[in-house]
């Protein structure tokens, strides 16, 4: 039968304390003006790629290595740290929804059944990313559902959009809403009535994640439930070009707005009745808008008025709160994680970072689940971000002190494994900021630096890697690699992600002699991570997980 216990190691010893440390958004690419991490001060990483080939080396962090639909698809930190903590790639959200709407059978699912139940009387909303970023959400697939739930009966539609301008180019929210005004109006000429009713910045309106700000949830509900908003237009294409002249906003951080009649009256605040999906896939930005349309007690803020609806997530957003209960998409079944193994065999855990990123080391590195494993084993803690701010105004974030936090739980010898998320490099890089991605990048290499001493001290181990790209390149670049310049010649700053791979260093006083990374995994990945971490505690990883990294050869 199955059993948690895993096999000891026949050559590595146990009970060294390891510091797991990954670099949010701290890609491996060419060294030029527009990489930050080449440009910023950096000589602790740089020290540590001293040790290729035998204790640093590259994983790939993007694509099919990470359970995304292409190789066109970037990394990004959910994909990564699931990757990271399950050791197993798995089909991902964005792919999971692709094969569902390709065969049809997202239509007759038990969700989308229970959504269809209001399309006689009630409307059908879709709150979500506008974009074809592949992170959160894709346009094509909201295209496809607009037209997949229309054929199955739906006669009223409202679409609450939110503009991107992080997984994709500040100002192409133009163009997204143009081409979605475009298919609405299509299925207004077959006699849907379907339209935007309101939008707004993902960054300031609905999209926030791990409860760091709950205003913006809020402001999203305030338009897309109650129809009200400080901004009102007749249409969204005139709303998103009007809002966007304010030099100070951008696609990430418009303000909401509503879409009103010629009275002046919302045209689709959420009622009585009606069906809610929201369409995003990725987890994260949707379980506090997924507590606000589902809880029945709920105090984050005053909803004013709880339409009864039926409400449905694109995917369940978290497996351990169940939440949403009903979904249109089943997630991946992230089982056996690292996480769930380590404290069944002894290893005692400290997870930490700051708000924004704290549940990609403890929730999404647990295969999307809130919670400890086990409480007396587990010591997750989360450092209050600045909220309310963009990064690049605080490049250096909290990256000082999730790097004390860490030396002090190494130096307190209540833990086996020591894993923290420095975020500076990828929060700041989606700011598209560039001087102040440098400093990110410093700051992000100084807190390595003090996690790295307190492992000297102690006579640990450290694996330092990241869980995707981002500060290393910051303009999008032409098929040839060269900068991509905009119609008034500036360059085309990259807020995005990359498709570039990431370092992963291993090395520390603890580390025994003979242990160096295989050169039989030459494509390895994220997903081989957790292998090779489970061998530096001492034990052999289950058989069904990617293989680890390294291998101990006898002096
Ligand atoms: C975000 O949610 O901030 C971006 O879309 C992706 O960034 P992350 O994958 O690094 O969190
Ligand atoms: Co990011």
């Amino acid at each position: 039968g199955f059993s948690w216990k895993l096999e000891d190691h026949p050559k590595l010893p146990k009970g060294k304390t390891i510091a797991l440390v990954v670099l949010d958004g701290w890609g491996e690419a060419n060294p030029d003006k527009y990489n930050c991490i080449h440009v910023a001060e950096t000589p602790t990483m740089d020290s540590l790629k001293t040790g290729a080939p035998d204790k640093w080396r590259l994983v790939r962090a993007h694509g099919k290595a990470v359970g995304l639909p292409t190789e066109d698809d970037m990394g990004n930190s959910e994909v990564g740290h699931n990757a990271l903590g399950a050791g197993r790639i798995y089909a991902q959200g964005a792919k999971l929804v692709d094969s569902a709407l390709a065969s049809g059978k997202i239509y007759e699912g038990e969700g989308f059944k229970y959504i269809k139940e209001c399309f006689d009387n009630g409307t059908l909303h879709l709150i979500g990313l506008l974009s074809d970023g592949g992170v959160h959400s894709r346009l094509d697939q909201l295209q496809l559902l607009l037209k997949g739930a229309s054929e199955n009966g739906a006669k009223r539609i409202r679409l609450h959009i939110l503009t991107d301008g992080r997984d994709v180019l500040d100002g192409s929210s133009v163009g997204f809403v143009e081409t979605i005004e475009n298919d609405l109006s299509n299925l207004r000429a077959k006699g849907v009535d379907a339209q935007i009713a309101s939008g707004g910045g993902r960054m300031y309106v609905t999209m926030d994640r791990y409860e760091n700000d709950w205003s913006v949830v809020k402001r999203g509900w305030d338009a897309q439930v109650l129809g009200e908003a400080p901004y009102k237009f007749r249409n969204a294409v005139e709303a998103v070009k009007k809002l966007r002249e304010d030099p100070k906003t951008s696609d990430q951080y418009l303000p909401p707005f509503v879409i009103v009649d010629e009275s002046g009256n919302a045209v689709g605040p959420i009622v009585d009745g009606d069906a809610v999906v929201t369409i995003n896939f990725r987890a994260d930005r949707m379980v506090m808008v997924a507590k606000a349309l589902e809880y029945e007690d709920f105090d984050k803020f005053d909803r004013v008025r709880v339409p009864k609806i039926h409400y449905a997530g694109m995917l369940q957003y978290d497996g351990e709160l169940k939440l949403p209960s009903k979904y249109l998409v089943s997630p991946p079944e992230i089982d056996r994680t690292s996480g769930e193994y380590l404290v069944h065999n002894g290893v005692r855990t400290f997870a930490c970072s700051e708000t924004v990123k704290f549940g990609h080391v403890t929730f999404f590195w647990n295969g999307n689940r809130s919670g400890y494993f086990d409480a007396s084993m587990e010591e997750y803690v989360e450092i209050p971000s600045d909220s309310g701010i963009t990064f690049n105004v605080q490049p250096k974030m909290k990256a000082l002190e999730i790097a004390e936090k860490a030396r002090d739980a190494i130096l307190s010898r209540k833990f086996d494994q020591v894993r923290v998320n420095l975020p500076n490099g990828d929060m700041v890089g989606h700011t598209g900021d560039i001087d102040a991605t440098v400093v990110a990048c410093k700051a992000a290499d100084e807190a390595v630096k003090i996690i790295l001493d307190a492992i000297e001290q102690v006579g640990g181990i450290y694996v330092v890697t990241a869980d995707h790209g981002n500060a290393e390149d910051m303009v999008k670049r032409s098929k040839s690699g060269q900068p991509m310049l905009d119609k008034k010649g500036n360059i085309q700053v990259l807020t995005s992600h990359t498709l570039q791979p990431v370092p992963i260093a291993i090395g520390g006083p603890g580390l025994a002699p003979g242990v160096r990374y295989r050169k039989d995994v030459p494509d390895g990945g994220l997903a081989n991570v957790a292998a090779t971490v489970m061998n530096l505690h001492g034990f052999v990883a289950p058989s069904d997980y990617e293989p680890t990294l390294i291998e101990v050869v006898d002096n």
